[in-house]
């Protein structure tokens, strides 16, 4: 097993990432301070491993509510059926709640954990390989709004983080792709070493050798710690973590939630920042093309969605990096090598938006 840890004064936490991670008792239970536990799962999820975690909790008070899947679920009204259950069961402030799942869960799970009672601890148990890189690190919570992506939310930690990679091998191949892009984004952003290694390793990646998935998840998962150790809260370099994700964001939303698989839309976004990156003069054309060529290997889309500029944009002005309005967004200086995010000429966004195609 390979233990990381967040490192945030008082509310550090451990990442844990290896196999069979759930068949370990006690990592679950040294995290737990309660009589009162609650797990948070989905639909698809829970009928596979929903057993494996109650049975470490046999010493527990354990109640469970099942979301149904999917991003269009990640809502307020779902929330609010775990607000019920807590309420319903007379769970007090020291309950700890569990989210088993993929993003969706982990983000609609922490959010209510933040909310309940002014907050009460709770544990990630990330299932799909995007929650195990990305999602279940750095305590970002939150539902959408029909008018924006993540729009209601909290920063809000976990006790701890339980990635165990056995539990990716009944995901659709589909998902895994999906988590390879954010995977890829931290080789873009920061991590130009690991940007070589997923070149020449992406065919271990998407067949799932076990030693490589272990080792870009704790690649990723060392990159995430280290930027929120420095900047919790994104005032200043968390916001490069969201390489992609202004135009992704906007895809996901105008297109429906669950059309795109959020890591489609960011494999996408990250191309269209890339082009971006390049009519700004940032980035050279090789590089684009080389970043288009890294997300084909993992069997992720690069060619935008028909979606007008005019809603495009309108969507983007909907977006946590914004300043006053203006839309701001992440663009590449190299590969392996992020800038701050920054207001772009509306003529070159515009160019970017109906221009590029893949
Ligand atoms: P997801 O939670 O919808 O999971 C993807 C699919 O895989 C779902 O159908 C799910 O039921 C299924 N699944 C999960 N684990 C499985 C398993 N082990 N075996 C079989 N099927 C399994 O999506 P996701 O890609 O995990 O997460 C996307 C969400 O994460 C988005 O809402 C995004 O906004 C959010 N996100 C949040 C952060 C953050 O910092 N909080 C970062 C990145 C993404
Ligand atoms: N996924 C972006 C962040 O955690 O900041």
């Amino acid at each position: 097993m390979r233990e990381l840890i967040v490192d945030l004064k008082d509310r550090s936490y451990p990442i844990y990432i290896g196999a069979e991670l759930l068949q370990q008792k006690s990592l679950l239970t040294h995290h737990i301070h309660s009589k009162q536990v609650l797990v948070v799962s989905n639909d698809v999820v829970a009928p596979l491993y929903l057993e494996q975690v109650t049975q470490a909790l046999t010493d527990y008070t354990v109640k469970h509510v099942i979301i149904p899947d999917g991003e269009q679920n990640k809502t307020l009204q779902q929330v609010n059926r775990v607000f019920d259950s807590l309420l319903e069961n007379k769970y007090s402030r020291n309950a700890t709640l569990i989210a088993l799942g993929g993003g969706v869960v982990g983000d609609m799970g922490g959010f209510a954990a933040a909310c309940y009672q002014r907050g009460i601890a709770y544990i990630q148990i990330p299932t799909t390989l995007l929650a195990q890189v990305d999602s279940s690190v750095g305590g970002k919570t939150a539902v959408n709004h029909p008018l924006g992506k993540n729009m209601i939310g909290a920063f809000y930690q976990p006790q701890c983080v339980i990635a165990d990679t056995t539990v990716l091998n009944t995901l659709p191949d589909r998902e895994l792709s999906a988590g390879i892009a954010e995977v890829i984004k931290y080789g873009l952003i920061r991590d130009p070493e690991f940007l070589d290694w997923l070149q020449t390793n992406m065919h271990s990646l998407l067949t799932r050798e076990a030693e490589a998935l272990a080792y870009a998840i704790e690649r990723s998962c060392i990159n995430k710690a280290e930027i929120v150790s420095e900047d919790e809260r994104e005032s200043g370099i968390r916001a490069i973590l969201n390489l992609g994700h202004t135009f992704g964001h906007a895809i996901e939303t105008g297109m429906g939630y669950g059309t795109y698989l959020h890591g489609e839309a960011v494999a996408i976004g990250t191309c269209q920042a890339a082009d971006l990156s390049c009519r700004l003069g940032m980035l050279p054309a090789s590089d684009m093309l080389k970043i288009n060529e890294l997300f084909r290997q993992a069997r992720l889309p690069v060619t935008p969605p028909e979606m007008s500029a005019d809603k495009y944009i309108d969507l983007m002005s909907v977006d946590k990096k914004n300043v006053d309005g203006n839309i701001r967004v992440i663009l590449l200086e190299a590969l392996g090598k992020a800038a701050l995010p920054q207001s772009v000429d509306t003529q070159v966004l515009t160019q970017t938006l109906t221009e590029y195609n893949g």
